[in-house]
Formats: structure tokens, sequence, C-alpha cells
């Protein structure tokens, strides 16, 4: 059989991330970048040809303009963006003066950036189980966590759902921690009408290709209320230089040179920043697609074999991912099913941090996260991007229930 199912054109070893590479391109992606990249194409081709022209690669008018009018999309004060949401979780906890000796509680299920992040501060990563329903940081299991050089909590909004930021905010307030959002798959989701990102001492968003907002390639911000927490990002950004190479009366090509802290060079480019802004013109569209598509699956997966999330009303997720929970032993089989029909579908943010090779080697264990390791062996991400149209999801809906 040669690795194949029979009678199919599908492989039997399913790799975790994508499952198309050895299979005719699905007709439903799990993600649609090259898509929506098409349909987008007149306006981006004419904001790149724009930069081209302007020449304002360094400090170019598309970054100030796209920190601006993020921060306005969040609520925020202030947004400063940066190469990545890696880079962005880093320069929130060195701006936030967290740093050696310092630990931040992020959730046990999130993706490898936000640990490295944090690492990269010169911090240490603590990690908290999840709730099965949410897929996010559970509040129950924080306290239990802290240890005397605890600092920060990083509640992570997985899969695009708010994770529970009242009880993590008043746990943080009572223990005086700082809070710092990983937003990083949550561009708009909201909690209690607020947006996620803009609930804490500073948020963080990942704009590489394939997020909610995503851009042609890779980029990242932070947003937060604190004038000081913007200003030291700014620098660190920027080769540790405190003059600002945004300001809307800077001379192209005279950029400042005095470096005035230890810093980076991790300054957006300023073609990425115009074709997010573009992107962030649609954002709302996008959504609200989204939250359709959502929206019916959560109808037909209600009370049969297929656990779709359970999410209060007072968080209203964009669904960056719609993930379910198939019996574990069944899983493989499901998604095979499922790309026979030529519905691409992905596992994606697993094995947990704790059972990263990575981690595991600081003494990590299995079992130590019971509800994230159980979440991992069970779900499944369907297709819930903006192109998916709702017959789309009601077909995938159908193939998925004619299996169990
Ligand atoms: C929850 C979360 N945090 C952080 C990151 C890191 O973002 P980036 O890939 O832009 O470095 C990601 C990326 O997928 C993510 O999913």
């Amino acid at each position: 059989m040669d690795g194949q199912v029979r009678g199919s054109a599908v492989p039997a070893e399913l790799p975790n991330h994508r499952v198309n590479e050895h299979h005719e391109k699905p007709r439903i992606r799990l993600f649609d970048t090259l898509a929506l990249n098409r349909l987008y194409a007149p306006e981006v081709d004419a904001v790149v040809r724009g930069v081209i022209e302007r020449g304002d690669f360094e400090g170019g008018e598309d970054v100030r303009n796209l920190e601006r009018e993020f921060a306005a999309y969040c609520g925020a004060r202030y947004c400063a963006v940066t190469t990545s949401g890696t880079m962005a979780m880093h320069f929130a906890v060195r701006a936030l003066g967290l740093g050696e000796g310092d630990e931040v509680l992020t959730a046990a299920n999130t993706d490898i950036g936000t640990c490295l992040g944090i690492e990269h501060a010169g911090a240490t990563v603590g990690l908290v189980d999840i709730d099965a329903g949410t897929f996010n940081m559970d509040p129950a299991e924080i306290e239990a966590r802290i240890t005397p050089r605890t600092r920060a909590i990083a509640p992570v909004h997985m899969y695009g759902i708010p994770a529970d930021m009242a009880p993590i905010l008043a746990i943080a307030k009572k223990r005086d921690l700082l809070v710092i959002e990983d937003a990083a798959l949550a561009h708009g989701a909201t909690y209690d009408g607020k947006k996620a990102g803009a609930l804490g001492d500073a948020g963080i968003f990942s704009f590489a290709a394939g997020k909610v907002l995503g851009g042609i390639g890779f980029g990242g911000a932070i947003v937060t209320e604190r004038e000081d927490v913007v200003k030291r990002i700014g620098a660190l950004r920027f080769y540790g230089r405190d003059d600002s190479p945004y300001r809307a009366d800077r001379v192209p090509g005279q950029m400042p040179s005095t470096t005035n802290h230890y810093g980076f060079n991790a300054r957006l480019d300023t073609i990425q920043a115009a074709v997010l802004r573009v992107r962030l013109r649609h954002l709302h569209d996008e959504i609200a697609r989204r939250r359709a598509v959502a929206d019916i699956y959560t109808r037909r997966f209600a009370g049969t074999a297929v656990r779709p999330p359970a999410i209060p009303d007072r968080m209203q997720p964009v669904w960056r991912n719609y993930a379910v929970l198939v019996p574990e032993a069944r899983r493989d089989e499901f998604r095979r099913g499922l790309l026979e029909h030529g519905v691409e579908t992905g596992v994606l943010y697993v094995p947990p941090i704790h059972l990263q090779p990575y981690w595991k080697s600081k003494g990590y264990r299995e079992g130590q996260f019971p509800t994230s390791e159980r979440v991992a062996d069970q779900l499944i991400c369907l297709p819930s991007h903006a192109l998916v149209r709702d017959e789309d999801a009601h077909e995938i809906a159908d193939h998925l229930l004619a299996l169990v």
C-alpha cells in the first residue's frame, strides 16, 4: 500500500500541521492566503507601488499610519509594530521591566513564539493548564502555579477565542502581577465588548500571513495604554535609539544615529505595513464571514460526537481556527475522510509546550497539564477563513457527521 489508504490518494500518515503535502490540492483549504491575496491584489499592488515610488523604505509613513489605525481599531492608546509576534512578546516583556529572575505564566497549549519571546527577554516561562471548552488558560489553575518569581500572566487568546480575562485580571490585581495578552491569533476578538489585546498592561499580535490580520510575510505589534512602554519598545526595535524613525517631520534619508540603550533592529518593513493597512480595511468583513461559518459549525455539531467549543456570551471569538474535539482513536480517520472530499484540516499548536523537546529537556513530563494534552490528542481545526461560504461549512459538517 506504500503508505496509501486503500482506494484513496490520501497518505495513511497525516503530517500534523498540513495534510495536503502528498495530495492533490484540496478544494477547501485550511488557510487560503493565496486566494485572499488574489482578491486584494489590485489594492495591494497600488500601495506597494506607492512605497516603491516614494522610496520611504525606512521610517515610512505607512508604518506610522498602521500604528495609528491599529491602535484605534483595538481601542488602545498606543501601538508599536515590529517584525513578528515573537519579537512583540519579547519587547513587551522587556519594556514592562521584566527579565532575568522573573517568571511569566502562560498557557500550556500556546505557540512556541509566546514562550521564546518571554525567554528572549531573559525571563522564564511558567505554564498553566487550559479549559477544554475555550482552549484557553483556566483561571482556576493560575494561583497554584504562581511562584515567588512570578511577575506576569500572559493569557493567550488561542484559535481567536478570548481568554477569560475578568478572573485573570482579578488574580493579577490581587497578586500584583502584570498582564500581557497574547492576541497573536485574535485581532478583533472581544471580551465584554473590549478588544483582545487592550485589556491588560500590554497586548501582542502577529501579522504573519495566515493570521486573522496577516500580511504578505511576517510582522507583529504591541498595543498598550502606557507611554513609557511604547517608548521603550520604540528604542528596543531601533538599535536602542530614543528618537523615532517614524516622526511625521522626519526627512527621508536622515535617520537618528544616537544609541541610548541596548537594542535590536526589528522594525516592520514599510511595504508590509502598507499591505497590512489594506487588509485592516477588510478585517471587519472578514471577521463577519468567519463568525457566520463558526455559527454554522456550532449549530451543526451541537449534541453530536463532534464537540464544538463552549464559549460564554461575554467572549466574541474571531475564529482564526474553528477547532472541534473528536475521539482520539478516530481523529486520523476523520481527517482522511474529510480530505477525500477535498477538505483540508489541521492539528495546530500540538504538542503542548511542555511536551516539545526543548521544554521537555527542562524537566517537564507527560501528565503535568492533562487538559492541554487531551485537547491536543483530540482536536481538529476546520477551515474557518473568510473565503469559506455557508454551503462549504454545511458540506464540511455533513461529511464530518457522516463519519461519526
Ligand atoms: C499564540 C501565538 N503567539 C505568538 C505567535 C508568534 O508570532 P510570530 O509567528 O509572528 O512570531 C504565534 C504565531 O503563530 C501564535 O500563534
